[in-house]
């Protein structure tokens, strides 16, 4: 049976280079189902911390007779892939927090991976600063629109990665991102507008940051 992906999840199965891929959190599996049924994995171990959400992705699999492919797993983050398991990674709908922790946590079992695929909902920052302490570098960091809703994608491959403080906040590359600048003086003028009501330390932290972003864009 084919499948169709939002934006988001094409975005995603885009950015996966055809080999073994795991797909942590996976809920209803289809991302990993998509990677095989359009051959773009050669295989797909399919995690996720809730039994309730793997039964979706197990049936998934069994009902279009692909299991020898796409096998599922329980367990949380990349406790249940061993080092080297797999050569993509892709993590996508969970918070940065928890994505953040989940690859600290395989960084401190000294598990290794060529590439990771992330989606976090919420601080991307946090992500962007454990990308750069798995030796890992940024080859792709986007926003993609779906459902009226932003989400940040990166992709990332083995390398030493150096990011400044705007680049771990607004995205490896933010500079010449046209997307990244629309967006940020769309949130800039909002801002700046609470602050003629309302003086906040914070917000003002912030505007002063999308500024100075602001100003290194090219073009
Ligand atoms: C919102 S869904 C995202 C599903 C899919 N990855 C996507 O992007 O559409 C989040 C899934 O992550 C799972 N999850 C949450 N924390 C997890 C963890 N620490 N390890 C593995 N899976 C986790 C949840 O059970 C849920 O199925």
């Amino acid at each position: 049976m084919p499948i169709r992906l939002d934006e988001r999840l094409t975005c995603i199965a885009n950015l996966v280079d055809y080999g073994r891929v795991a797909d942590v959190g996976c809920d209803h599996g289809k991302l990993g189902y998509y990677l095989i049924g359009t051959d773009r994995a050669s295989s797909v171990i399919a995690t996720d911390i809730s039994e309730g959400s793997l039964k979706k992705a197990r049936e998934l699999a069994y009902e279009n007779g692909v299991t020898e492919r796409m096998q599922t797993r329980l367990g949380d983050g990349l406790a249940p892939v061993a080092n080297g398991e797999v050569d993509t990674v892709v993590i996508a709908g969970l918070g940065g927090d928890v994505i953040s922790r989940i690859l600290a946590s395989a960084r401190e079992e000294r598990k290794r991976f060529a590439h990771f695929v992330l989606s976090p909902n919420t601080h991307p920052e946090k992500v962007r600063r454990e990308i750069v302490s798995q030796s890992h570098k940024i080859v792709y960091d986007d926003i993609v629109e779906c459902g009226g809703k932003r989400y940040t994608v990166i992709k990332t491959e083995e390398g030493k990665e150096e990011l400044d403080e705007l680049q771990i906040l607004f995205g490896a590359f933010y500079k010449d991102n046209a997307s990244f600048a629309e967006y940020a003086k769309q949130e800039l003028e909002y801002k700046q507008n609470i602050l003629k009501k309302h003086s906040d330390k914070e917000l003002l932290d912030r505007v002063e940051l999308l500024k100075a972003a602001l100003a290194n864009v090219r073009g």
